[in-house]
């Protein structure tokens, strides 16, 4: 194609034209270009591989391939603070290109859009930041870990309403903890390798004309294939939504373990580490647990920014609408929020001490260790409702202490019409009493009992290795392509 025929001709009148439309009072209302620093880098990227590609297929010459590539890298070291004014990035570093090369500069834009090309450069930068919250999921998942394997044997009392319920360990509580966000890590995994599709080339929403080589651009830009229908690769956001919502649930998950913790170091059960508590600034003896209580917080501003992402993203038609626009920042707000609040947590635990003394002098609180007693009963063929109706009584009667033989003998015989250790001895009963020996016992997989928390921690520790293994790959096949592009790039300049 040449001449007025082709689209590729847009010479200097491309620039012109657009300032008559964007040049109006709401000329700021609809640029984007500050919030679009976040993929400036990531706009250059998509810029270099499409012009190889171009320059490929014959669609542009090398030699302006060569001038289009040495524009783009002179408009990257000027930086986004450097660029021309524009509706967005994507407008202002193709002005920046033009400025430098002339109007063959505008050739740059041949086969593609701007819907494309955004919907590549979010793809692309979300990444990267994916990956840096999948390395946050697994450093605080090592740090529970760790501290987990110290603590097999710390025996702690386990709560439900908060109220002293049964005695468990600190390990298997930390563990609980691993595995959810075990799970978080999964999530976000599967989220990054859908967001890992390119939709360059896709164009407006109904692909183009031009022999353009989509698999070569996706190769070029380290993404995984294609999305495929061109007007899904320009205008979905599901990706978006997916990874908001993986975040939104990891952060909600890390702010019931905050949570948590603020409530153990009320209570004297867990010691935080100064850097991660602050003081009052008129009562001189506080020790407050600030930064997790701002993890807490964290937990809404992930709510709210998926909430914010499915409302602008609700009812759209298909193909590309300027609402999109805004969707995008409520997703880098979210990642930056939550992938931050997760190293915090991280490094709260790692450094945190778990008092041995005062978490065992505390695991028999509350009679905790009342439905042991009742369960020793069942196994003597007692039925467990009866079971629990002696020690119902026996709580009763003891009123929130831990009776003594003689009493849980009285209370039984009431129920049972017959003495206690008629049923269990008193040896058994003592055990049961016992909050160490009453976690030994529950030894069921999954279980407290130091023998199956060793299981879990075995698990743990494989699953974290496979999932380090899975964030390498991806890490490094990032790294491939950012190399492959720029000695491609290099052969035209
Ligand atoms: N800045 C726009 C965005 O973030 C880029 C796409 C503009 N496309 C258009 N047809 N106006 O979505």
């Amino acid at each position: 194609m040449t001449g007025e025929d082709d689209p590729s001709r847009e010479g200097d009148s491309g620039v012109v034209r657009r300032d008559r439309f964007s040049g109006g009072p709401a000329r700021g209302f609809m640029s984007s270009l500050a919030a679009d620093e976040r993929i400036f880098a990531a706009d250059l990227a998509v810029d270099r591989a499409h012009v190889v590609m171009l320059a490929e297929q014959g669609i542009v010459a090398d030699g302006v391939a060569g001038e289009i590539l040495a524009a783009l890298a002179d408009v990257k070291s000027a930086g986004h603070g450097a660029l021309p004014e524009g509706e967005d990035v994507h407008e202002a570093i193709e002005t920046g290109v033009v400025d430098r090369v002339g109007p063959d500069g505008g050739k740059m834009h041949t086969a593609r859009s701007r819907n494309d090309e955004v919907a590549t450069c979010i793809r692309y930068r979300l990444r990267e930041d994916l990956l840096n919250s999948i390395g946050a999921t697994l450093a605080l998942r090592e740090a529970l870990t760790e501290a987990a394997a110290e603590h097999v044997d710390t025996v702690m009392p386990g709560y439900t309403h908060l109220q002293p319920a049964q005695p468990t360990t600190v390990a298997h509580f930390l563990l609980s903890y691993e595995s959810a966000f075990a799970r978080d890590t999964a999530r976000l995994v599967d989220a990054y390798d859908r967001v890992n599709r390119s939709p360059l080339g896709g164009a407006a929403f109904a692909g183009t004309p031009f022999d353009i080589d989509r698999e070569r651009t996706a190769d070029l830009l380290g993404f995984d294939g294609v999305v495929s229908n061109s007007t899904d690769a320009s205008a979905g956001r599901d990706f978006l939504a997916e990874s908001t919502a993986a975040l939104a649930t990891h952060a909600t998950t890390l702010s019931g373990l905050a949570e948590d913790l603020v409530i153990f170091a009320n209570k004297g059960f867990v010691d935080l580490a100064d850097e991660y508590s602050s003081t009052s600034s008129i009562m001189p003896q506080k020790v407050n647990p600030d930064t997790l209580e701002l993890v807490r917080a964290v937990a809404g501003d992930a709510i709210g920014g998926l909430t914010g992402l499915l409302t602008t993203l609700k009812g759209l038609p298909r193909a590309y609408n300027r609402d999109l626009q805004r969707a995008t920042p409520h997703a880098w707000e979210t990642v930056d929020a939550v992938s931050e609040a997760t190293a915090v947590v991280a490094g709260a635990v790692a450094s945190a001490e778990w008092p041995e003394e005062t978490l065992e002098a505390a695991a028999g609180d509350g009679f905790s260790t009342a439905t042991g007693v009742a369960d020793a009963l069942a196994m003597a063929g007692v039925p467990f409702r009866t079971a629990h109706e002696v020690l119902a009584a026996a709580a009763e009667r003891a009123d929130g202490e831990t009776p003594d033989l003689a009493t849980l003998d009285e209370v039984a015989a009431n129920v049972l019409g017959d003495s206690l250790f008629a049923y269990v001895s008193r040896e058994r009963v003592e055990a049961a009493l016992d909050p160490v020996e009453s976690v030994a016992s529950r030894d069921s997989l999954g279980g407290p009992a130091p023998a199956a928390v060793a299981t879990q921690l075995d698990d743990a520790e494989a699953s974290l290795a496979a999932d380090r293994a899975a964030y390498d790959d991806r890490t490094n096949a990032l790294d491939d392509a950012a190399e492959t592009l720029r000695t491609e790039v290099e052969g035209y300049v």
